[in-house]
């Protein structure tokens, strides 16, 4: 009975930390999102998350960010590449 008991918990434990995991991670991609569209689109429109690679985007973040801190970068480089 105990043994149940404990297990249903390291289980409901497990589902928590899952559901908040992803949810700080959707905050993230919105936060990145976010930043990507206000400062990146006043000199042109918006491109395409897919139209470029990882390695493309990291170059281009890198180029076109420089006012931009090293934490916005990388949101904005979360949002537009994933978390892969
Ligand atoms: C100060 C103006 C300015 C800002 C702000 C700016 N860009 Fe650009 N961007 C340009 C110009 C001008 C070009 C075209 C130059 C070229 O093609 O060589 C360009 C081209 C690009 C391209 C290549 C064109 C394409 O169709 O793929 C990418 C990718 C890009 N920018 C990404 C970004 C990202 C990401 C940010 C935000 C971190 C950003 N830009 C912010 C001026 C800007």
């Amino acid at each position: 009975m105990e043994k149940k008991l404990s297990l249903w918990l390291l289980g409901a434990i497990g589902l928590l930390a899952l559901i908040y995991g992803c949810q700080n991670m959707a905050v993230e991609m919105r936060y990145g999102k976010m930043l990507y569209h206000a400062k990146c689109s006043s000199c042109h429109n918006i491109i395409e998350p897919s139209s470029h690679d990882k390695e493309t985007w990291e170059i281009y973040v890198d180029e076109y960010g420089q006012k931009m801190t090293a934490k916005e970068k990388q949101a904005v480089l979360q949002y537009l590449v994933g978390f892969d």
